[in-house]
């Protein structure tokens, strides 16, 4: 490279010189020889982005509390069966994997299952930051735990995945960071404000993460989705919540079919609720060879949630 350069034109002249990934068909998919660490892997999103790496060729590790989070946490707790179901199912598609019982609060964990995944299986290049949980409760109603473990969980949780995981991605110039926000982490959501502003904060983690390790050849990039049918949005009062937003006064025990009916019409693609392989595929492409110039951004699979804001 010529150090004569212009300052300016250093970055471009270093990219140049770097080895790049010519365009080849499925390079937004292929994931092969990749090593892939997913949180909240249990059930859910996070089950089905392990699943769909998987299915694209990279070894995926599973990682999950696997038990009751806090008592401020609505959805019922994710289960060590369904921790083992989703490595029994990676396994049956011929790949690597194990299943690993952590609190993503407990960073010194982390940092040890980081060091033991890399002795295991070699290296770690791709992390997705998804274990979160949500409380529905007015701002004023709220008992400490309401807000404090929410934030705790989501926000620092995910910064601890990332500080407990990065580094081995700095040790070898290579990293694909996807982290787990909202949609409600983009506007204010009424009896939810620890959610969302725990979810509002991981934007701002993500896109201060891309600046700092961008230098490094590592991308961070936010993964949003609209509102999706997993154990975090099928209860009653999420399925209240759900349809009092689209104007309709809900039932005390609405159905899912209900809710979703009655939200349908006012998504863009007329979906109630998304699944959560709608929203894998998207994990799967930030983390491919396609999208190294893909860093510091929000990607949204919402079925239209995403034309009503800016
Ligand atoms: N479901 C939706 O509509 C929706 C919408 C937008 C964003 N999200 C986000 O997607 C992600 C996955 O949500 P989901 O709907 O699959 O939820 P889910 O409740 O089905 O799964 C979450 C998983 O995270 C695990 N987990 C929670 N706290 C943990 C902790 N402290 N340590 C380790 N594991 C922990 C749980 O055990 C569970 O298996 C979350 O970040 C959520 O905020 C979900």
């Amino acid at each position: 490279m010529d150090t004569n350069l212009p300052r300016e034109r250093m970055a471009d002249a270093a990219r140049e010189a770097a080895p790049r990934e010519a365009a080849r068909p499925g390079r937004g998919s292929d994931l092969t020889g990749r090593v892939a660490v997913v949180t909240g892997a249990a059930r859910g999103i996070g089950r089905a982005i392990a699943l769909e790496m998987a299915m694209n060729g990279a070894d995926v590790v599973a990682i999950d509390i696997a038990g009751p989070v806090s008592p401020s946490s609505d959805a019922e707790p994710a289960t060590a069966a369904e921790l083992e179901q989703t490595t029994l199912r990676i396994r049956a598609l011929g790949r690597r994997t194990c299943g690993i019982h952590t609190d993503i609060r407990d960073i010194a964990a982390l940092r040890a299952a980081a060091d033991h995944i890399e002795r295991a299986f070699g290296r770690i290049d791709i992390l997705v930051a998804n274990a979160a949980i949500q409380r529905w409760m007015p701002l004023l109603k709220m008992n400490d735990s309401d807000w404090l473990d929410i934030v705790d969980v989501n926000l620092n949780g995910t910064a601890n995945t990332i500080r407990a995981f990065a580094p081995k991605m700095v040790a070898r110039r290579y990293g694909r960071i996807i982290v787990l926000s909202s949609m409600q982490g983009k506007k204010g959501t009424k009896h939810a404000a620890s959610y969302s502003a725990s979810k509002w904060g991981i934007l701002g983690l993500a896109k201060s993460a891309a600046l700092e390790l961008g230098e490094h050849n590592i991308t961070v990039n936010a993964l949003i989705p609209g509102l999706v049918d997993t154990k975090l949005t099928r209860y009653d009062k999420r399925l209240r919540e759900s349809m009092a937003e689209t104007g309709r006064a809900p039932p005390d025990h609405p159905l899912p079919e209900q809710a979703w009916a009655a939200r349908a019409p006012t998504v863009a693609l007329e979906v109630g609720w998304l699944q959560p392989d709608d929203v894998s595929p998207a994990a799967v492409f930030l983390a491919s060879d396609a999208a190294s110039m893909v860093t510091g951004a929000e990607f949204e699979v919402t079925a239209g949630d995403s034309a009503k804001t800016i």
